[in-house]
């Protein structure tokens, strides 16, 4: 099947490369050449794992790239993969998607025969059907639901397993109105529906816009909880890990996302819990669980901050913080705990040398004025704290390089580390 993907960010060209491992022959199209030119060569514009091997198999072969919309209309599909990027106010600028879709419709006035234009980006329930629609109406000249059709198909990739989760997702979720919609997704998944036993949810177009927020709100949610009763937990002297792990028995609450600790970074929890509480108050609905969720997510940084300032005053002391990616796995730092935890420091007046293993660079843009240790081991030396943000292996195997700080107190946020004789050690939640 012949497929198009609009946007060549994280989504889209991780998707791109997918859709050509299982057969299909794929267009990306991006406005940025230097992208176009790195997949046509069969490099990977983003680091993700086995993606890269994905586009040196694919690239320039049955995955094409190019800057020019003309190439959709040798498709039957076309996946809008753009950013849409928070406002200030936390709702979500739709302008991006809006402007393709205008040149995509423009370009689809001169195609002949049926096209679906599919969202793939996360959207308010309605922009598809309210917004998009009426602008590929407007610019093709072809009323939407005859020769053009619109779906939703929502994404729940994660950052540094997302080829891994395309391959074996949970769930795919089809939000259409019409068979020729509902046939052409149903035709693009078709090989990972064949060999996976992934579920198949067949719904509307509002509703699959609502899958993807409320997916995200809900284990977001569901962190914020188990940090709630973690710190309640932690009152107590009580070990939140071996309450989570009991709970999690129960096949009603589940097993997995409820490591308490520092909370939810990312581009994506943030950004979406912000997006669909906007949204509800749009409707003067007051979202009181999605608040609070926020609320203690936006404290554990503090609450890790105050574990410190219990044991020692970091003024002019050097502590370290271990750890600056949102999640091990990746080094984008956008929301990541580690960015209040040392702006929390600097308050305070600490001599911060920070430590992660890839996302040095990235924090380095935020925070120039800290420093910045080449391993683990160069960051706790000498140090008075210890801060543990962000749990990579290459932390969470630190021992005997404690014993080299000036006073061994380590905070852990994330349950790296293991208590031990030599070190005055405070968990986040244990
Ligand atoms: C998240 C969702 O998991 C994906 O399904 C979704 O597609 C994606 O957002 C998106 O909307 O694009 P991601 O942001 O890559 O994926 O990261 P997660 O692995 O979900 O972790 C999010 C945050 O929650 C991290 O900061 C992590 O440290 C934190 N977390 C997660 C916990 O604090 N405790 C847990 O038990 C689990």
């Amino acid at each position: 099947m012949r497929v198009s993907i609009i946007g060549s960010g994280y989504v889209g060209t991780t998707i791109a490369a997918c859709f050509a491992e299982v057969g299909h022959e794929v267009v990306n199209i991006d406005v940025d050449s230097e992208i176009v030119s790195a997949i046509n060569s069969g490099e990977a514009p983003i680091h993700e794992p086995g993606l890269a091997e994905l586009i040196d198999r694919h690239g320039g072969d049955r995955l094409t790239a190019t800057t020019e919309y003309d190439a959709v209309r040798d498709t039957a599909i076309t996946f809008l993969a753009l950013p849409t990027p928070a406002r200030e106010d936390g709702s979500i600028d739709t302008s991006i998607i809006e402007g393709a879709t205008e040149t995509l419709g423009e370009t689809l006035a001169a195609k002949d025969g049926d096209h679906v234009v599919t969202t793939k980006s996360t959207v308010i329930p309605t922009t598809t059907s309210e917004t998009l629609a009426p602008i590929l109406e407007s610019a093709s000249g072809k009323p939407v639901g005859e020769e053009i059709h619109v779906a939703m198909n929502p994404e729940f990739l994660r950052e540094g397993t997302a080829v891994s989760d395309f391959q074996n997702p949970d769930k795919i979720v089809f939000g259409t109105e019409t068979d020729a919609a509902k046939h052409a997704l149903a035709a693009v998944f078709e090989p990972l529906i064949e060999t996976t036993d992934t579920a198949v949810v067949n719904t509307g177009i509002e509703e699959a816009e609502m899958i993807k927020y409320a997916n995200n709100a809900f284990l977001a949610s569901k962190v914020s909880l188990i940090n709630d009763i973690g710190n309640i937990c932690k009152e107590y002297g009580v070990d939140a890990y071996e309450v989570a792990e009991a709970i999690g028995l129960d096949d009603r609450i589940g097993a997995r996302f409820l490591r308490s600790g520092l909370g939810w970074g990312g581009s994506c929890f943030p950004k979406d819990v912000a997006a669909i509480k906007s949204a509800a108050r749009e409707k003067s609905y007051e979202p009181l669980m999605l608040d609070a969720a926020t609320a203690v997510n936006d404290r554990q940084p503090q609450r890790l901050l105050g574990l410190l300032h219990k044991h020692i005053d970091v003024a002019n002391k050097r502590v370290a913080v271990l750890g600056l990616s949102f999640k091990p796995g990746t080094d984008d730092i956008r929301n990541s705990r580690a960015i209040p935890v040392i702006e929390g420091l600097q308050q305070r007046d600490a001599d911060i040398v920070a430590f992660d293993p890839v996302a040095t660079d990235n924090m380095r843009d935020e925070f120039p004025e800290i420093s910045y240790a080449d391993s683990p081991a160069a960051a706790v030396a000498d140090a008075s704290a210890a801060l543990v943000v962000t749990e990579w292996p290459a932390i969470a195997e630190l021992d005997s390089e404690f014993d080299t700080m000036a006073t061994p107190v380590v905070i852990d946020g994330r349950r790296a580390i293991d208590r031990r004789d030599g070190i005055v050690y405070e968990g986040l939640t244990w």
